[in-house]
């Protein structure tokens, strides 16, 4: 790998931009571009985008500030992010394998290297949470990482050996398929769902949709029918249709499957979702952690263009055009709640827009736009093939088919789990393999924390509902460490538009580590629950809404580990005052005793 010309000319950078530009309109692919070719995005590229766009230069700084995956300064050419989930996380395997990595490499966690070969930093889950510890190398997952495999990777870095020659097995991603329902076992072939979508009239299909009780699986729950219905009824022309690929929750992995094995299932939803609105153009926003996805969906898309699934006329109607694109995000979970996705589908940073109004009137482009989960668009398109009483007749009656989890933690077969709605926890743990557990994180941070009490609870929206994340928590886990590493997510994370999260949540970190390393005290637990009360309910957006949950479950299911830790005293402050200020003694040589703290 040669070292970039970081002094890159205008006229270069035009080049770069051009030629993504000719592929695409959206500013995330120019962005990206750039990013690869130049390891940044330097303030040169910033001023050219911004006449190309004839926006203004703080526009597009600020979108390069907001995601992760761009920098202002260069990245190494080797750029290392480790997972810091509680399944696939760098600690995963029983030691800090960040650590010793940036050890190895000499490299400081969040620095680049001064030869610009490596920088190392950590980043939220991944979505490889049944393969062990993983990290990405330059947008490629790696996954079972061990002490072993971390010294190989310092090893191959340090002679600046090119991926390609890397051991290939290291970016096998296996599907881990472990019990399989009504979406995973049915067989699906491509088109099918739109022949049965024709024979049946796009009103009848509405309906068998509405019919069948398929509700959003990306965790609320919507009524997928209504989403169309109010779609198909919005006062407008022009109408999308968008694919919500994100799958940032930590935990969560089954879109990663459903996009890599079935791939025609989720397009074809989208397709029959196009015909029943009436759109002509879709996107698949996919989260830039699965950017390695990104040649296999292409490939499929062009195959359904071959087979005049996509494009003009589709399967011969006349008048009947559709196309999806694939966007790709760039590291920021907040893009997976709707209209951040909106935004950032727009070239825009990812704030979450208020509502009402919604997408279905109001969505991309101002213009009517359904936005659904993957798992919802495949349900979609085995509905349409198969009927609404063949879904319906799975579940329970307000939970209708199957939900596909993505369990992972301490069990000894962590993988794909579908199920019947209304299947208990207990049933799963005893299915993938689960031994005295202490705890389950159901959906993920988000979601709900319960203990062995409850594990004859059911999953369904009328009891514990779930997007898909599973965590296994065993009787040897710190669980108040999981709680801060889930505090830890939710500030990293927080968009930082409102002040209620945007601080709340930083609180409710410093607060969480500070109980974790034995000096907090009665009333650093009082005050995060007042904060934490706070961070729920006055909060914009379903982030700050639930950011929350882990603590509050925590300190009412599991009081004690947070007790048991508080000191004694009755305050401490959150740092030592005394020893903040020897910096400022030794720059103006005053040390005056009676000065200092007690
Ligand atoms: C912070 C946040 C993150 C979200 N992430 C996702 C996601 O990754 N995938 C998803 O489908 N929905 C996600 N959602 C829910 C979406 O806003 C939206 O409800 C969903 O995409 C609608 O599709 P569905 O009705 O098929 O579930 C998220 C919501 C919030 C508040
Ligand atoms: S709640 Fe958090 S993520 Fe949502 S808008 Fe406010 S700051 Fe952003």
């Amino acid at each position: 790998m040669s070292t970039p010309d970081l002094t890159a000319t205008a006229r270069q950078i035009n080049a770069i931009i051009e030629d993504a530009y000719s592929q695409s309109t959206h500013l995330l692919h120019i962005l990206y571009a750039l990013q690869q070719r130049l390891l940044h995005i330097p303030h040169e590229a910033v001023r050219e985008v911004a006449s190309h766009f004839s926006l203004p230069i703080s526009q597009i700084e600020s979108v390069v500030e907001f995601y992760s995956f761009f920098s202002g300064t260069p990245r190494g050419r080797y750029d290392i992010l480790l997972s810091n989930c509680t399944s696939c996380g760098y600690k995963a395997a029983g030691e800090n394998l960040l650590q010793m990595l940036c050890d190895r490499l000499h490299v400081v966690a969040g620095k680049t290297r001064a030869d610009g070969l490596v920088s190392i930093d950590e980043t939220s889950c991944i979505g490889m949470c049944d393969h062990g510890a993983a990290l990405l190398v330059n947008g490629m997952p790696v996954t079972g990482l061990d002490a072993g495999k971390i010294m190989r990777i310092a090893e191959l870095v340090e002679a600046e050996t090119p991926l390609a020659d890397w051991p290939v097995e290291w970016f096998r991603i296996d599907d881990h398929i472990c019990n399989r329902g009504l979406l995973l076992k049915n067989d699906f072939a491509a088109g099918d769902g739109m022949r049965a979508t024709w024979a049946r009239g796009t009103d009848a299909t509405l309906a068998g949709i509405t019919q069948s009780g398929l509700r959003g699986r990306g965790g609320a729950g919507f009524s997928a029918g209504m989403k169309w219905k109010f779609c198909r009824e919005a006062q407008d022309d022009t109408r999308y249709v968008v694919c919500n690929a994100d799958e940032g929750e930590p935990g969560t992995f089954k879109d990663r499957v459903l996009l890599h094995s079935h791939a025609d299932a989720v397009f074809e939803g989208m397709t029959v979702c196009a015909a029943v609105i009436g759109a002509e153009q879709g996107y698949l926003y996919l989260r830039g952690e699965y950017r390695y996805l990104l040649p296999h969906l292409q490939a499929v898309l062009a195959k359904r263009r071959e087979s005049g699934l996509l494009g003009s006329n589709i399967l011969g109607h006349a008048d009947y055009n559709f196309s999806i694109e694939i966007v790709v995000g760039a590291g920021a979970y907040i893009c997976g709640e709707e209209s951040a996705l909106i935004e950032s589908l727009e070239g825009k940073r990812g704030i979450p827009r208020n509502r009402p109004p919604f997408p279905v009137t109001h969505g991309y482009l101002g213009q009517p736009t359904v936005v659904n989960n993957v798992e919802t668009f495949a349900a979609a398109a085995h509905i349409a093939l198969r009927g609404s009483a063949w879904f319906r007749a799975t579940g329970t009656e307000k939970s209708a088919g199957s939900k596909i989890l993505s369990v992972s933690g301490d069990c000894a077969s962590p993988g794909i789990y579908e199920y019947p709605f209304g299947v208990s926890i207990r049933q799963v743990l005893d299915d993938c393999g689960a031994k005295d557990v202490q705890a389950v994180q159901i959906s993920g941070p988000a979601g709900t924390l319960i203990g062995s009490t409850e594990f004859h609870r059911k999953l369904a929206f009328e009891d514990l509902s779930t997007g898909g994340s599973f965590m296994v928590f065993g009787k040897e886990r710190d669980l108040l460490s999981i709680i801060a590493n889930f505090a830890h997510f939710f500030a990293h994370e927080s968009c930082g538009f409102c002040t209620p999260c945007r601080v709340g949540t930083t609180l409710i970190k410093i607060g969480l580590d500070k109980i974790v390393g034995g000096h907090g005290t009665q009333y650093d637990l009082d005050e995060m629950k007042r904060m934490a009360a706070l961070v729920k309910h006055r909060s914009h957006c379903g982030l700050g809404q639930t950011a929350a949950n882990p603590v509050l479950d925590g300190l009412q299911r599991f009081p004690k580990i947070f007790e048991q830790r508080l000191a004694h005293s009755a305050f401490e402050p959150y740092f030592d005052l005394d020893a903040a200020l020897e910096e400022a003694r030794q720059v103006t040589h005053r040390d005056d005793a009676a000065a200092h703290l007690e």
